[in-house]
């Protein structure tokens, strides 16, 4: 039997971090893992393989849309899928052993397997037992279907198996038009495969900016991708060849055949197997683990970060409270900062948000102003065929606070931590507007709504 301070269950983006930090804060750490690589969904089967594939099929949009136009003749590209797994699966496979080298580094023990908590709050991995004075759950989520839909993970996928297909299909349904069906609705629309796209509600990724969310969807339907929006999807059912999707709009039934069909409903906390519950441990009522504001789940003892418990299902999010119980572990002041999360959607153009919506702010009756400016307005982003988009910046009528800020737009997801930093500042829109910003960038787009928020922005 091994002793520890801290034992982390689960080695994503939360868990690690988590473990690095506690490490780095002195507390003798493990970290289990049952997977054969480290670094969980987000390494292996999510985030960073999704942007090997986005990386790929725009590149190979580029060439066939934009070279010529540069004066970049090359003969046709094409399309080797099994070369660009293999590209993808390297890029795993650095980024795994990136992880193995870090734990290494801080002297983190590695206890591979599946673990299982007890009544006396020990840790289970086969026959081994490990103790621990504090126990960190961070085992992440896992796909969450609707009913009717039996998933296979070689006709009916999530995103795992869309990220692993033998083959590019001629066709794809998408179930939900959330992140993850867009994203990867895009890699295979880039590749040529007729992509639609069925969702409940009547606009795309729900909780967005409603503005963007309007121009985000124009802008994937002048790609190529097909929406069927207001459409409950009622059943999906595999054949030899095909699958057979039945949606019901307007209380008509429709019927349609495709190659592939990838569910992207939203996903739920992977805790089955954990023993989490059966020892006494509280769920929410949506099935989450339950924290209080340090993490602490209802035994003491144990804490849990990430997709596991409520808030919104991002890396960075677990990362941020990965650091934080690090923390409250080692008797500091552990804290996240929920108002300052960053989304970001990684098509072409980038969505990236942070702080409150539109929708939000007038719902709360807070007064507020908007500053707007198109990326046609900026030249870096016209030279390089992105000057789709715009970025809308929203402060306090009064007080000039910065409140949020969505774009859509070249580099959206890097673009948007200037206003992260602002509002963690308690900026106002007139600080960004006085900043001065190197020319020719893009991020002189977010000065220019900053300034659009005050006397007016210069090139709109
Ligand atoms: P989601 O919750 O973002 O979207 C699911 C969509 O499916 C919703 O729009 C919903 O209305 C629709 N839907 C549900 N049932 C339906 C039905 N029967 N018929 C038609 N439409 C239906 O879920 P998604 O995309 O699966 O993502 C899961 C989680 O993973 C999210 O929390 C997301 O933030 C996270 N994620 C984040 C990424 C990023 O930050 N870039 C990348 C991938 C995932």
């Amino acid at each position: 039997m091994t002793n520890y301070d801290v034992i982390v269950i689960g080695s994503g983006p939360g868990g690690y971090v988590c473990a690095i930090r506690c490490a780095q804060l002195g507390l003798k750490t493990a970290i289990v893992e049952g997977r054969d690589t480290l670094g969980g969904t987000c390494l292996n089967v999510g985030c960073i393989p999704s942007k090997a594939l986005l990386h790929a099929s725009h590149s190979y949009h580029e060439a066939t849309h934009n070279f010529e136009k540069m004066g970049l003749i090359i003969n046709s590209p094409k399309i080797d899928f099994k070369k660009m797994q293999d590209y993808k699966n390297d890029v795993i496979a650095q980024n795994t052993k990136g992880i193995e080298f870090l734990l290494k580094k801080n002297k983190i023990d590695w206890l591979k397997g599946w673990a299982k908590l007890n009544a006396q709050k020990q840790v289970i991995i086969d026959e081994d037992v490990y103790d621990a004075k504090s126990v960190v759950i961070a085992t992440g989520s896992e796909a969450s279907s609707i009913p009717n839909v039996e998933i296979d993970e070689s006709r009916i996928v999530t995103s795992t198996g869309a990220l692993s297909l033998s083959k590019i299909p001629k066709s794809m349904v998408v179930i939900g038009a959330g992140v993850i069906g867009l994203e990867m609705g895009s890699i295979y629309s880039r590749l040529g495969t007729e992509v639609t796209v069925i969702e409940y509600l009547d606009h795309i990724t729900p909780g967005m900016d409603l503005e963007i969310s309007k121009n985000f969807q124009r802008t994937l339907k002048k790609q190529g991708l097909k929406f069927i929006m207001g459409a409950a999807v009622q059943s999906a059912i595999s054949t030899k060849s095909k699958a057979t999707v039945v949606y019901k709009k307007s209380d008509v039934e429709t019927k349609i055949e495709t190659d592939i069909v990838l569910v992207s409903t939203g996903r739920k906390p992977f805790i089955n197997g954990l023993n989490f519950k059966e020892i006494g441990g509280e769920l929410t009522h949506t099935g989450q683990i339950k924290t209080d504001n340090k993490w602490k789940t209802s035994i003491d003892g144990i804490y849990a970060i990430g997709d596991a418990i409520t808030g919104p299902m991002l890396a960075h999010k677990a990362e941020d409270e990965g650091m934080a119980v690090a923390e409250v572990l080692s008797g500091k002041h552990g804290h996240v900062n929920y108002n300052v999360i960053p989304g970001v959607i990684y098509t072409t153009p980038e969505v990236a948000n942070v702080g409150k919506t539109e929708e939000e702010l007038k719902e709360a009756g807070i007064a507020y102003k908007v500053g707007k400016f198109s990326f046609m307005g900026n030249g870096r982003a016209k030279a390089v065929f992105q000057g789709e988009g715009f970025v809308k910046l929203l402060a306090d009528e009064a007080t000039d606070r910065i409140l949020g800020c969505h774009l859509i737009g070249p580099a959206a997801g890097d673009l948007i931590h200037e206003i992260c930093v602002a509002m963690e500042f308690g900026a106002s829109a007139q600080d960004i507007a006085m900043t001065c910003h190197a020319h020719p960038t893009f991020s002189e787009a977010m000065r220019e709504a900053a300034l659009a928020c005050g006397d007016g922005a210069i090139h709109a």
